[in-house]
């Protein structure tokens, strides 16, 4: 069966902890979507690997494999693998031959643009990764696939056709001055090469083969999404969106396996217990002005600064219109709520729990986000909970959650209609108290 884990806010939902639980689980881990933009942070024993493109699993002696929805940055995928290995580690990654590759000139691309739209506040606030112009290649027909770097012949044909626009773009639209990573020649051999060690190391795979011939055995296939469904480019706040389909219909499209497989599984919404955003655009129930001493004391405690940027993130109070949206593009089958621990102690715990807009209230999100951004939150309040020993309470499960902390846990439980399969209430593995494992469902 699969198990596909989505976020169900904005990225950061804290995936990769539960990832890591029910990856365990599983015979592969499969990314459908994203590429070196999705942080995330895999903890155990004391001790933390920060991954940004090979599957959380991969740690666990688990088969990786980043799907043909995946835009791949080989250069950083090969220097997370040569730190795992040297840290004693033996991941095994597999890669989508029709996965897009990130170039050095998407890289360069990503940061102009970014620049060049924040005259206008359009800019995303991206993480600089060149992932949005490798999708703009993708939907272009002019990307360079995985498979492409495997034949020198096709690699060089490619680059080309696509390298001069590039260099054109650059130079005469943006004005730069484009350096290597506009030359045919010098991005011809560097990813010659490149594909020489794919090849080498037998990293490149039929994604939709590779994982149905394991499905088909009866072995189990845990989907690992990255960022979340309100920046999904479909479902997301566009403009202030990922390039890529978080949501739950992209492991199916970014693997090669069928919607009625993905669907008879289960689908996990993680949610955090407030809202966190890296990245630029409206957020209604943020934390500002005079609250800002709280969003300060929840950034710090929750460890809120970007994975893959440092950048510090916005914070905000939980939005459960978001989740209500959430919930229906991606049918949850259950969720996992972290980091209700990072709201102990606080003097106030308060939800958006419906917008107004215009004299009307919602209960999910507007469709655009100019409407989104004037949104009103609702706010409800909830009654605190304080500081206990969490990781005693991880140890005794469930009913030794303070009994506010469980309100707050029945409350968005029943607003998004799907039962709590799991409870973050620390970074560590041991700190995540299961309640059913998908994999049983
Ligand atoms: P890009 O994915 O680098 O193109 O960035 C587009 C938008 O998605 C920006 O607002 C980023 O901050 C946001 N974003 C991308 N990846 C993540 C992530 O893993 N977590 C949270 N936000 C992300």
């Amino acid at each position: 069966m699969t198990v596909t884990i989505v976020g169900s806010q904005l990225g950061d939902e804290g995936k990769g902890a539960l990832v890591d639980l029910w990856g365990g689980d599983a015979d592969v881990v499969a990314r459908y979507q994203g590429g070196d933009n999705a942080g995330h942070t895999v903890v155990e024993g004391g001790d933390e690997y920060k991954l940004s493109l090979v599957p959380s699993g991969a740690v666990r002696d688990k088969v990786g494999v980043l799907g043909n929805g995946c835009v791949v940055n080989p250069k950083t995928l090969f220097s997370e693998i040569d730190e795992l290995r040297e840290r004693g580690l033996d991941p095994d990654v597999r890669v989508a031959r029709r996965a897009h590759v990130i170039m050095p000139y998407h890289r360069v691309l990503d940061g102009i643009e970014e620049e060049a739209k924040s005259d206008s506040d359009l800019d995303a606030g991206t993480t600089g990764r060149g992932i949005g112009p490798t999708y703009e290649d993708k939907a272009g027909r002019r990307g360079i696939r995985v498979g492409d770097l495997l034949d020198p012949d096709v690699l060089r044909d490619r680059l080309e056709y696509v390298v001069p626009q590039k260099r054109a773009l650059a130079e005469d639209v943006f004005g730069i001055d484009a350096g290597e990573a506009f030359d045919v020649d010098a991005v011809f051999e560097e990813y010659r090469e490149i594909g020489e060690r794919l090849k080498t190391e037998s990293m490149t795979v039929n994604a939709g083969e590779f994982l149905g011939s394991f499905l088909d055995d009866g072995d189990d296939v845990l989907f690992e999404g990255a960022q979340g469904t309100s920046i999904d480019i479909d479902h997301g706040i566009y403009p202030y969106v990922t390039s890529s389909n978080p949501t739950a219909g992209g492991a199916a499209t970014g693997t090669g396996i069928g919607p009625t497989v993905v669907g008879r599984g289960e689908v996990v919404g993680i949610v955090k217990a407030y809202l966190s955003r890296v990245g630029t655009g409206p957020l209604p129930t943020e934390l500002t002005g005079d609250d800002e001493d709280l969003a300060d004391e929840i950034r710090e405690k929750g460890g809120e600064f970007g994975t893959v940027t440092g950048r510090p993130r916005r914070i905000g109070w939980l939005d459960v219109p978001m989740l209500r949206h959430a919930s229906r593009t991606n049918g949850f089958t259950g969720i996992a709520v972290n980091h209700v621990d990072v709201l102990a102690g606080l003097d106030e715990v308060k939800v958006g729990h419906s917008y107004d807009l215009d004299g009307e209230e919602l209960f999910t999100m507007p469709a655009t986000t100019e409407r989104w951004g004037r949104c009103e939150p609702n706010l409800r309040e909830f009654e605190p909970w304080g500081e206990v020993d969490w990781t005693a309470v991880a140890a005794d499960g469930y009913d030794a959650i303070p009994e506010n902390a469980r309100a707050y846990l029945d409350y968005i439980s029943t607003e998004v209609d799907a039962p709590i399969y799991a409870v973050g209430v620390g970074p560590d593995r041991e700190e995540t108290i299961e309640l059913a494992n998908p994999f049983d469902e």
